[in-house]
């Protein structure tokens, strides 16, 4: 199956999609599901806590272009190969946002004396079987990433 309807965190209906832009060809969102060198490579939000980056596609830029600058904004990682993996609908209080959901290898890191919005990168060996803990972002609570990493097990099990 490829399609999903769940809850999220804050009880928002959340659709959920592994095929080619099921809900806007623009998306005004991006998250990327990114590793470097065998671990994997996400951000400390200063509210929200631990979570993969992503975040708002600004005017002029395609999704696929805002996946890439936010990684670097966020963890000051420069993205290697950059693959859609689908793409989500939360219907919220404040209106309805579409992302578009990424795995991103990384080619390099730089060290940055400042983090766009986040306290920088951090690298895990291992993702955690639960993201339960106040330290994980609300983003990593629903069945959006576990879906994703499925999804993604498949594609890189085809190789
Ligand atoms: P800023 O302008 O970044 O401060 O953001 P905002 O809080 O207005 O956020 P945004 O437009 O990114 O999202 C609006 C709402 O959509 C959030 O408060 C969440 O409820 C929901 N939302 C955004 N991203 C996600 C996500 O990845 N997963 C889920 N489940 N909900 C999300």
């Amino acid at each position: 199956m490829n399609q999903y309807t769940f809850q999220d965190y804050y009880q928002n209906t959340v659709e959920l999609s592994f095929t080619d832009l099921p809900y806007s060809k623009e998306p005004k969102h991006v998250w990327v599901i990114c590793q470097f060198k065998g671990q994997w490579l996400l951000t400390e939000h200063p509210r929200r806590g631990i979570e993969f980056p992503g975040g708002k596609v600004e005017k002029g830029e395609t999704a696929d272009d805002a996946a890439v600058r936010e990684v670097y904004e966020e963890t000051g990682a420069t993205v290697d190969v950059l693959t859609y993996l689908g793409q989500y609908r939360v219907k919220g209080k404040g209106g309805t946002i579409i992302k578009n959901i990424y795995f991103a290898t990384i080619e390099k890191m730089k060290v940055k004396a400042h983090y766009f919005e986040t306290n920088g990168p951090l690298m895990m060996k291992q993702l955690p079987s639960s993201f339960k803990e106040n330290k994980y972002s609300f983003m990593m609570k629903d069945q959006v990433l576990q879906r994703s990493l499925e999804y993604l097990s498949t594609l890189t099990d085809n190789d």
